[in-house]
């Protein structure tokens, strides 16, 4: 097969939701149609495992949340599927957000009962900030939910997504019979904990008139269906593929990840229409996947998977080109070339080292803290891939050594912590303290840990009132200059140098933001 063909049978993609709607539940079922695992609760104690094995882990075991983000690769129907998973726990969405830049598209799975939620509503807005195609999966069908129209009301109005049924249920919890697919006009029976490969379990329907309908699920649910299908007909636009990739259109399906119902369906429409890689924008240009020289770049940075290796993993999508094993390439923010002996491919729970990688795979270079988020690697071109920006954080403290005998060792661990996109770090102007922002309250907590466990550091937190730190921007550089010198006393550096306007509240802020109209505040590092 050549590199084109192997590009194009590449879906590289996200499942997102908010935590407890079902991700895992779905991921491992995907998997389970792959063939990559065989038993179902593989990727459960998949994570249990990791937890037991990593120091850093230990935090994620005792508060039983997962804080890794893998990636799951399999083969299905000739394609070679890659699923990013991200983790449900808010504090870490930052680590959501940017495996949101490493895919293609994204599946959002949502609980019947309980609707769109927060969570999701943030993750499906950075989706939409980017154009990212999402298909929906209704999840928990078993249960009894919102109805059908209410919850794609809520799509649309909460998740902001022009929603597309391509799947219709029929009935609910105790009721739920099954699903009518409009993508594929059949009739899927539902029949708990069913493998739901078997062919008997699905029955083609063209004319839903037809009066095998109500032999199949009685005369109510039959009249229903016929009732809602000719709804959804006159509510919906009709599905286009073009719209979808666009992400201007989210088909919307319905089932129960746990009774292994809907999933095939979900799966065969995603292989379908689902894009292969697509061109990745770097600040220079854009990177075409078919490029013949190799390019990525750095989204993730995950340490300590082995405890008896400091070593981190960095986590590299591969944008244009062939990845090849023991070869130089380029370190665009260093300048320095760099090869890599052991490049890890990830195939569902294993791991194994690979000879080669397509644009839309992800590999996992060993990294002794060389690596930030969002560096590039290329073939000798300066690139530097963009959309990789920091949010700003909720949460601010300061941060002081705690160990007068180890302030290097404070200052090499923070400063790789940092690296990895655990936190923020902020210098102040005026004094030169240092603050560090994040988006949850856990990762303090993680950071302390870290650099006991991993630096032999000790550090402690002190109260700071800051409500956001603002990226700054002018047409005007004397109106900027002039702003930065005012408020000398609220100005900080970013890691890269960037200047950061710390406000200490909403109402400081909007002040700011009238006191200054030529200069343009921005909660996210790129704008
Ligand atoms: P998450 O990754 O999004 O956090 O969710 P996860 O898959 O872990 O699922 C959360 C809970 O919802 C699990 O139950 C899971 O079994 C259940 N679940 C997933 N899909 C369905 C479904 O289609 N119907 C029903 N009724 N439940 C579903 P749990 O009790 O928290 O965990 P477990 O003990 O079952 O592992």
């Amino acid at each position: 097969m050549d590199i084109q063909e192997e590009i194009k049978r590449r879906r590289t993609f996200a499942i997102i939701s908010h935590p407890d709607a079902g991700k895992t539940t779905l991921t491992e079922k995907l998997l389970l149609f792959g063939g990559a695992i065989q038993i179902a609760g593989a990727v459960k104690s998949n994570k249990i495992k990791h937890s037991t094995t990593s120091d850093f882990m230990e935090i994620e075991k005792q508060r039983g949340i997962s804080v890794a983000t893998s990636v799951m690769g399999f083969e299905y129907n000739d394609l070679k599927i890659n699923i990013l998973d991200t983790p449900g726990h808010k504090d870490f969405a930052e680590d959501t957000f940017r495996t949101l830049t490493a895919v293609d598209s994204v599946i959002v799975v949502i609980d019947v009962a309980k609707g769109v939620e927060t969570q999701t509503e943030k993750l499906v807005e950075v989706c939409r900030m980017r154009d990212t195609p999402v298909i929906v999966f209704i999840n928990k069908m078993d249960r009894d939910g919102k109805d059908g129209f209410s919850l794609l009301d809520e799509v649309e109005q909460k998740l902001k997504l022009k929603a597309c049924p391509l799947s219709w249920p029929i009935g609910m919890g105790p009721d739920f019979k099954g699903v009518y697919s409009l993508y594929k006009k059949e009739l899927l029976l539902f029949r708990p904990h069913s493998k739901q490969s078997e062919e008997e379990d699905i029955i083609r329907i063209t004319d839903l008139s037809s009066e095998e309908l109500e032999h199949h699920v009685g005369e109510r649910l039959a009249k229903e269906l016929r009732e809602e299908v000719n709804m959804v007909e006159e509510v919906y636009d009709p599905f286009d593929k073009n719209k979808y990739l666009d992400g201007q259109l989210s088909p919307v399906f319905f089932g129960s990840a746990i009774n292994n119902f809907g999933v095939k369906e979900l799966l065969d429409c995603f292989t379908d229409i689902a894009p292969y890689p697509q061109p990745v924008p770097a600040e220079e240009r854009e990177i075409d996947p078919f490029e013949k020289k190799f390019s990525g770049f750095v989204f993730k940075i995950h340490a300590n998977i082995d405890p008896n290796h400091r070593n981190r993993i960095a986590f590299v999508r591969v944008c244009s080109g062939l990845f090849q094993r023991n070869t130089n390439y380029l370190h665009t923010r260093s300048g320095k070339k760099l090869k890599f002996s052991s490049p890890t491919a990830f195939m569902a729970a294993k791991k194994e080292v690979v000879e080669m990688a397509y644009p839309g795979d992800i590999v996992g270079l060993h990294d002794s803290g060389k690596f930030r988020i969002g560096d590039t690697l290329s073939e000798g071109e300066q690139l530097h891939f963009k959309g990789i920006p920091s949010f700003s954080p909720e949460l601010f403290k300061y941060v002081e050594n705690a160990d007068p005998m180890k302030s290097k060792q404070l200052a090499k661990g923070i400063d790789q912590l940092m690296d990895e996109g655990l936190a923020q770090l902020f210098t102040q102007q005026i004094n030169g303290r240092k603050i560090i922002g994040t988006v949850g309250a856990l990762q303090f907590e993680v950071i302390q840990y870290r650099l006991k466990h991993e630096y032999g550091a000790s550090c402690q937190y002190t109260h700071v009132n800051l409500h956001k730190a603002c990226w700054l921007s002018s047409d005007n550089p004397k109106a900027l200059n002039d702003f930065i010198k005012k408020k000398q006393r609220f100005m900080a550096l970013d890691k890269h140098g960037q200047s950061v306007f710390l406000a200490e509240s909403a109402w400081m802020l909007k002040m700011a933001q009238e006191d200054f109209p030529e200069v343009a505040f921005h909660f996210t590092s790129e704008f």
